[in-house]
């Protein structure tokens, strides 16, 4: 067993560190306070080949290993949550389903303009209806000449108002056939596409979260992605990799949160002592260090067997399931650490505070990976 990160691995760990420290740390908080999208974040992001990680070289892409996407979204997600579900959902999601089920003039069209983040995805499952139960879609497609009419509401879309470009999923055909999807590109300026509602959030104000209307919405034929009803499986299979990116999510955040604790703990003075040096803070900052590695090496592992091209979806369901709910409990006890200042806006625990609820929600909740996981130990035993 090899717990040692590649060369490769570790240079570009560094390389997403150095430009999260020089331009994402400046702008993070004001566009956070402002609910602004960091659309130039993410043409910096282009710029350096990172939003091409899940883009094969072919289409001008740098197609990575799974784990060091992970890697890179840990790191931005130390800083900026909000820009890490956006490259997360644009790397892991968007890119990587065309990437992987596209035709070749659907991968000429939209990957080397998102790899260069000319092109922003988003990818659109969710309805207000349809959450856990995915497959239960009320929006429809049908095919009229060589266009698909889509008419529908979708919901909870990440990205949803920035965003150039969607997988949109609906049901297959007019008739409702049992759990039969048909998965699409859809551009944002295509007839019939409109952003209804951006949501008022918790946090992770800057990725814009939204409802997206389809009414009459046009697509052409040729923007069906996989094969006809085959849109469940496309779904289900790319949320098994992207829920390791939300593994990594929660890592990074997890990892901020403890940062700021010991940072905290070695300065603030109580009872004659900093608090550093009471047991009692000793004991939270010892459970969260515990927590952490352990969500650590179940995300990494979950990669690591994605790269070997191994069964993951149960350890991508473990590592989502155990990372989210150990980053509540870690930024729960970091807030603690902090005492009343942590309640207060000027320190960033309330916002990472804020930020990791919809962890254990998004990208299948909590319950969902449970339930993922009791499938794949029915299988096993
Ligand atoms: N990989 C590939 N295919 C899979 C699969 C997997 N892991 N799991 C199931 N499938 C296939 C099945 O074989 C079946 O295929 P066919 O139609 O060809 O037979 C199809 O998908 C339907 O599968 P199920 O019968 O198992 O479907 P189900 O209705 O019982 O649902 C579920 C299973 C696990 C509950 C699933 O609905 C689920 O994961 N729900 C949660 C959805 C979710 O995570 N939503 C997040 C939205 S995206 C988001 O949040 C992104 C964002 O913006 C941040």
């Amino acid at each position: 067993m090899n717990f040692e990160l590649s060369e490769n691995q570790k240079l570009l760990q560094e390389m997403v560190s150095e430009f999260v420290q020089k331009e994402v740390v400046p702008r993070a908080k004001s566009l956070e306070d402002e609910h602004k999208f960091p659309r130039e974040l993410l043409n910096k992001l282009g710029e350096l080949g990172l939003l091409g990680m899940t883009v094969s070289t072919q289409y001008e892409g740098c197609q990575t290993d799974y784990l060091s996407l992970v890697l890179a979204i840990e790191e931005i997600s130390k800083i900026f949550p909000s820009l890490a579900v956006i490259f997360s959902v644009h790397s892991s999601l968007f890119c990587y389903s065309i990437n992987k089920f596209g035709t070749s003039s659907q991968k000429k069209k939209y990957l080397p303009p998102s790899a260069k983040g000319e092109i922003i995805g988003a990818f659109s499952l969710t309805e207000s209806g349809a959450g856990s139960d995915a497959t239960n879609l009320k929006t429809r497609a049908v095919k009229k000449g060589r266009t698909w009419v889509l008419n529908g509401t979708k919901a909870w879309v990440t990205s949803g108002s920035d965003a150039d470009a969607f997988i949109i999923f609906t049901k297959a055909g007019s008739e409702a056939r049992e759990k039969k999807l048909n998965a699409f590109i859809v551009e944002k300026n295509f007839p019939g596409l409109k952003v209804s509602k951006v949501e008022e959030k918790m946090g992770l104000h800057s990725s814009g979260t939204s409802e997206i209307v389809l009414e009459d919405c046009e697509v052409p034929e040729e923007n069906l992605l996989g094969e006809e009803g085959k849109g469940a499986s496309i779904a289900l299979h790319c949320l098994d990799g992207s829920r390791i990116g939300i593994a990594a999510q929660s890592l990074g955040i997890s990892q901020k949160a403890f940062e700021e604790a010991i940072s905290y703990a070695k300065q603030r003075e109580a009872f004659g002592k900093k608090l550093s040096q009471i047991q009692a803070i000793q004991f939270m900052l010892a459970d969260i260090a515990t927590l952490l590695e352990s969500a650590r090496f179940l995300t990494y592992r979950a990669a690591n067997l994605y790269d070997k091209k191994k069964t993951f979806t149960k350890q991508a369901a473990m590592a989502k399931l155990y990372a989210s709910e150990a980053a509540h409990k870690i930024v729960d006890k970091a807030l603690q650490i902090h005492g009343g200042y942590g309640y207060s806006k000027e320190y960033l625990i309330e916002q990472l505070y804020r930020d990791v609820r919809v962890l254990s929600i998004y990208e299948g909740t909590s319950e969902i990976q449970r339930l993922v996981i009791s499938r794949c130990l029915q299988e096993e035993y």
